[in-house]
């Protein structure tokens, strides 16, 4: 079930002939448009609506303290969005005192494919559908992880399971509890999920917040969202706030998890920040990607930025 975050919402990310610039943003804060982020994409057994009411006081961002706690500093570098960046919707974020670096731009050598869903480098996206559409992935299990759904949200192919009760049980220790909240999604559940959407939001509306059937990562079972137990700001940008965004912003890619659709990239995602959202690429690969401080897997592997549908 998706929710929506925020009652304030920015413009559908439209497409753009080459990557984004980070100025892009602030140029659109500087236009007023503020970044109040769709959130997106769980099915739903946590909430009774496929669109809760968002919270009148919740930020869309990670406020000042809990970004510049010493784990969100060292979740992410250069261009992704530490806690050394300015706050969206203060005059900072508007203008940059400086530039931040460009990432390093070579791509790795392909060790996996970036087509078969089978592969934990497969990069679906907007521009690049799961093949074949219908894709059930082999030996989904259920991992050991607290969890907060059930039937086949509860699932994970079997790599990124075994990932995912490390993780979990690391947060575990550090005292963050973590809960599973949407795991696996087949393709008959993402239809489902999209048109409850686009029925309650419009088409261009649900395509900035939810994929479309055959485009999900979900499908996969390479990709899951969490919570924190509380269902505090579940599913909506001021998830970044709380401990368990925190600490997976900080820690998941120790693990091989990649949280997907980083803030202030939709522009190459083609979704808002989602800070639930979490991808399993290998720890070797997310590694790499947080030492160059490569956000996206459209970037990381030299791919096109995919902002929308062809
Ligand atoms: N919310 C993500 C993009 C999905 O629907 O898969
Ligand atoms: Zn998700």
């Amino acid at each position: 079930m998706c929710f929506k975050g925020s009652a304030e919402r920015p413009a559908a990310p439209e497409p753009v002939a080459g990557p984004p610039s980070r100025r892009s943003f602030g140029r659109l804060l500087l236009a007023g448009s503020g970044l109040a982020a769709l959130s997106a994409c769980a099915p739903g057994e946590a909430r009774p609506t496929p669109f809760g009411p968002s919270s009148p006081t919740a930020p869309f961002a990670p406020s000042a303290t809990t970004a510049g706690t010493p784990a969100a500093a060292s979740g992410t570098a250069g261009v992704t969005h530490s806690s050394t960046e300015p706050l969206p919707g203060s005059p900072a974020a508007a203008v940059p005192a400086t530039a931040p670096p460009e990432p390093s731009a070579a791509a790795p050598v392909p060790r996996h494919s970036l087509t078969d869903p089978a592969s934990p480098w497969v990069v679906v996206n907007k521009h690049r559908p799961l093949s074949p559409a219908a894709y059930v992935p082999a030996g989904l299990v259920q991992p050991r992880v607290r969890l907060a759904t059930s039937g086949e949200a509860a699932l994970l192919n079997s790599t990124a399971a075994g990932a995912a009760e490390k993780m979990f049980a690391a947060a575990a220790a550090a005292g963050v509890v973590i809960t599973l909240a949407s795991g696996y999604r087949s393709f008959n559940t993402q239809i489902a999920t999209y048109n409850r959407w686009v029925n309650a939001e419009g088409q261009a509306a649900a395509d900035t917040a939810s994929a479309r059937p055959g485009f999900s990562e979900h499908q996969t079972g390479w990709s899951f969202d969490i919570g924190d137990g509380s269902g505090r700001d579940s599913f909506t940008p001021a998830f970044a706030n709380q401990p368990a965004a925190v600490w997976v912003k900080a820690n998941a890619h120790l693990f091989g998890f990649v949280v997907r659709y980083p803030w202030m990239f939709h522009e190459i995602t083609g979704y808002y920040y989602e800070p639930w959202h979490l991808r399993y690429v290998g720890v070797e690969t997310s590694g790499d990607m947080h030492t160059r401080g490569i956000a996206t897997l459209e970037e990381y592997f030299g791919l096109e930025a995919a902002p929308g549908y062809r």
